[in-house]
């Protein structure tokens, strides 16, 4: 029979994303609901290791649905990637009694996770919670469509320049090692071209479709960047395009960690209210190591080991639709 739980801790960890703060206030408002009690763990493992936990009320989590960032802080914890660390982790927190995890982050939070739980007897829950979207077992992660709806925002003023000045731009969106954004932001503003770590750029058909439309005229291009993109970013693509045709007029921007702020989008507050609602259920089904997506609009459950293995591929049709509708 499964072990019944009676206190939960709830972290952040990794980069922060829009939607961090309403999961964290569905978890403790879930627990609190099933009899449990809950701790907050302050800056992800950090806290855990350094015994920084704090006892969370409904009050505690009171107006924060809406706010961008962490209540809980994050962080990137090293100590924590040793098992000296993990051990002073896991006795600070059986001496309060805390007998399940949930934990909020990207890969690295749940490789972490995947560690401790595979070495310590306290079952954790990862939720996705990563502007990234480069985790497979879901088809949201909290705080992607926030940061993809900044990007779409901030490309669309880029281009009212972009064509005052008849200009090229080439602006470079996070994503670490995926192209989610760069796909989907490039896709919504109409974007000429679109680079992603995901697939090979042909550089010589770039330059070539650039000087065909230089010929033609059309000389407001904007160029999307996943930042994990081959040729290492927006300044080096610009480089080689500049070496190549330096007749064109090419600006570039770098968006850069405005995307992962601001007041989470309704679509991000719902998922994020969701996963943590279901979080707090798995711990009390007696449910452990286990990461929580959602697939199909259905409820999505992936061994934590499985989750951390796997990437979120890429919709090739994507792909072919950028090509017929930017010409
Ligand atoms: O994983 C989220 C993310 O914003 C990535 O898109 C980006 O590569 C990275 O974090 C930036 O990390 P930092 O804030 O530590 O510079």
């Amino acid at each position: 029979m499964a072990r019944k739980v009676t206190k939960i801790g709830v972290l952040t960890s990794g980069g922060d994303s829009p939607g961090m703060n309403a999961c964290i206030r569905a978890v403790v408002r879930t627990g609190i609901y099933n009899g449990l009690e809950v701790f907050g763990i302050m800056r992800g493992y950090s806290g855990m290791v350094e015994d920084d936990i704090v006892p969370m009320t409904t009050r505690s989590v009171a107006n924060i649905i809406q706010r961008g960032g962490t209540i809980l802080k994050t962080a990137r914890c090293m100590e924590f990637l040793e098992y000296e660390g993990r051990k002073k982790a896991y006795d600070n927190l059986t001496k309060r009694g805390i007998d399940g995890l949930v934990i909020i982050g990207g890969d690295g939070s749940f490789r972490g996770a995947q560690t401790f739980s595979n070495e310590f007897d306290i079952p954790c829950i990862g939720l996705p919670g990563t502007i990234d979207k480069d985790i497979a077992g879901t088809d949201f992660t909290i705080g992607f469509d926030t940061a993809v709806n900044t990007a779409v925002e901030a490309i669309d003023k880029i281009r009212d320049t972009a064509d005052a000045h008849d200009r090229m731009f080439i602006i470079e969106v996070m994503g670490r090692d995926a192209g989610y954004i760069a796909l989907h932001s490039g896709v919504a503003t109409g974007a000429e071209n679109i680079l992603i770590p995901e697939k090979k750029t042909d550089i010589n058909h770039l330059i070539q479709s650039l000087l065909e439309k230089e010929k033609r005229k059309k000389l407001v291009n904007l160029i999307i960047v996943a930042e994990g993109e081959e040729f290492g970013g927006a300044n080096e693509l610009s480089k080689i395009i500049k070496g190549q045709i330096p007749s064109l007029e090419v600006r570039v921007c770098i968006l850069g960690h405005i995307q992962r702020g601001g007041s989470p989008t309704c679509m991000d507050r719902l998922i994020a209210s969701r996963m943590g609602y279901h979080a707090v259920e798995c711990l009390v089904e007696g449910k452990h190591n286990v990461f929580v997506g959602i697939v199909n609009n259905k409820m999505n459950y992936t061994p934590i080991n499985e989750a951390v293995k796997k990437k979120q591929r890429i919709n090739e049709e994507w792909m072919k639709i950028v090509k017929i509708l930017a010409t």
